[in-house]
């Protein structure tokens, strides 16, 4: 696993999108996997405005998210189908057809998840995967104890996720309880993949990643195995780390 260290949120951001977009450019078509939350917004405000102002063209890209929520309609503005639209889609060539978010409103959820792991596989996988990491070590919204076997998947979302989201709905209440996911080997079989992580939130996440061992209480820790794996970390999400005597 690399580590790149960035000084803070802007960088960060900045590393990863001109990754992506030298990626695109020389895979036209690449197959992206996505994420959502508050970590991946300044890299798709960099990939808007790099498609804006040097035409980047998505035209061929295929994408898959890691994740949705469970419940809520794609016009509801917490779902992961908003989100995406809003942040990105909207604003690039890419073809609404050839991008993909798991439905949380399929009756047959079971389905849902075979589904969408079938339709990785027929796209040969994922090409470059961005992730985030929740505070607890989740990827995607494999929590703590997931399985590193698991697909794609229903959960039943930690509480500190739900807290840590509660940010973005108007209280606790509202935010579901459950979500699908992509599952750890569903992620783990991308060919690249690159984790963003930025700010004090996420120091004793990088703590436990960096020093720990790989374990399934810890899901982010299977990154350390993964062939092609990068880390691009600010000076803040860094700093306990550095503290940290196994890194004297
Ligand atoms: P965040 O979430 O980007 O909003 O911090 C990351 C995650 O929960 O995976």
């Amino acid at each position: 696993m690399k580590i790149i260290e960035v000084k803070n949120y802007q960088e960060m951001s900045q590393r990863a999108a001109e990754y992506m977009i030298e990626k695109i450019k020389s895979t036209p078509n690449l197959t992206l996997g996505l994420a959502t939350g508050g970590t991946p917004l300044g890299v798709y405000q960099h990939l808007i405005e790099d498609h804006k102002q040097n035409g980047t063209s998505y035209a061929e890209v295929t994408s898959f998210n890691l994740d949705e929520y469970i419940g809520l309609a794609k016009d509801n503005p917490n779902s992961y189908y908003s989100y995406m639209y809003e942040n990105l889609f909207k604003h690039i060539n890419i073809s609404p057809e050839r991008t993909h978010i798991p439905s949380g409103m399929n009756k047959d959820l079971q389905a849902e998840c075979e589904e969408y792991e079938n339709k990785i596989e027929q796209h040969l996988g994922i090409d470059l995967q961005i992730l985030g990491i929740g505070s607890n070590g989740h990827i995607g919204f494999n929590e703590p104890g997931t399985s590193f076997q698991a697909k794609t998947h229903v959960v039943d979302l930690a509480q500190s996720t739900r807290e840590a989201n509660a940010r973005f709905f108007n209280s606790l209440d509202e935010v579901p309880t459950q979500a699908i996911t992509m599952g750890i080997q569903t992620i783990f079989k991308s060919k690249e993949i690159l984790l963003l992580v930025s700010g004090k939130a996420k120091q004793n996440a990088m703590i436990q990643l960096l020093t720990g061992d790989v374990t399934e209480s810890f899901p982010a820790s299977i990154l350390k195995q993964h062939p092609n794996a990068t880390i691009i970390a600010d000076e803040e999400a860094m700093l306990g780390v550095k503290d940290n005597s196994l890194f004297k």
